[in-house]
């Protein structure tokens, strides 16, 4: 029988890759973003996730479909300090990246427990490690992971997998969407968005609890978990700090 999953954020970057690697694999896809993606989709939703009225109908839109996996990827960049930080700013960031995430889960979830399918939330290497100036886009998703590894928890009865993706660089724009006066340039120097779905894909079908891509950011974070106050030395050479 084929499969069907919800991607949020498919008009662009990473959740456009998944929604073409999944297609490709036999997936139904249902895309959700504000703007149409370029890529035909089974099923394409136009919708702000961070509308929580709109979300209720969404959900009721889907009343008919089988669902197997949830791709909660939407998300945005916050780059300030947090002197600067606005609140108004920081708040829409959690309204997309975290609570979003779980409003949208928490909905299709007596659909994903009746296919004992599976979620995949996008995280970040900065949910794993703070960053200076990064530190309300790290909040959100040192949160998401908090959620993913309670939730996977207490959905195990039911049968229901809940895969955690630890991204580092990838090269989508992202930055250059994000909030904040702390933009750093755009690099080459990041992953490419089909071999991260191509790593996702890959994780799913051996039912990982997480993965960490690019693999080599997995060093980093456990030399720097080792030693944190090497990590405290090198962030503050690199932002300048004394
Ligand atoms: N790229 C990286 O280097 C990187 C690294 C670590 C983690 N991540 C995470 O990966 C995920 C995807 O990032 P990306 O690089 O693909 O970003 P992106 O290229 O900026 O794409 C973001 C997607 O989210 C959608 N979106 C934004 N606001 C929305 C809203 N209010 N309602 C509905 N959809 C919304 C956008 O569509 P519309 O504008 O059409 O709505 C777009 O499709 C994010 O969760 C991000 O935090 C990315």
């Amino acid at each position: 029988m084929e499969k069907t999953a919800v991607i949020t954020g498919v008009s662009k970057g990473l959740g456009k890759a998944l929604a073409e690697k999944f297609q490709s694999e036999g997936f139904r896809v249902i895309g959700i973003s504000r703007n149409r993606p370029e890529i035909s989709l089974y099923r394409f939703i136009q919708a702000d996730l961070t509308d929580e009225n709109r979300l209720l109908s969404v959900a009721e839109e889907l009343e008919k479909e089988r669902i197997d996996l949830l791709i909660n990827n939407a998300g945005v960049g916050i780059y300030e300090s947090w002197k600067d930080m606005k609140m108004e700013d920081l708040r829409k960031v959690f309204e997309l990246n975290f609570f979003s995430a779980v409003f949208l889960t928490k909905l299709l979830l007596p659909k994903l427990i009746e296919s004992e399918g599976c979620i995949i939330n996008v995280s970040s290497v900065a949910g794993k490690l703070y960053v200076p100036y990064m530190g309300g886009y790290c909040a959100t998703k040192y949160a998401l992971n908090a959620f993913s590894d309670s939730l996977r928890a207490e959905l195990k009865e039911d049968g229901v997998h809940v895969l955690n993706l630890i991204v580092g660089r990838i090269n989508t724009g992202f930055s250059i969407r994000a909030f904040g006066s702390k933009k750093p340039p755009e690099t080459p120097f990041g992953s490419s968005p089909d071999k991260f779905a191509e790593a996702v894909f890959k994780a799913y079908k051996q039912k990982k609890r997480e993965i960490i891509f690019p693999g080599w950011y997995r060093y980093f974070i456990f030399i720097s978990g080792l030693f944190p106050s090497l990590y405290d030395r090198l962030s503050y050479k690199k932002w300048n700090q004394s």
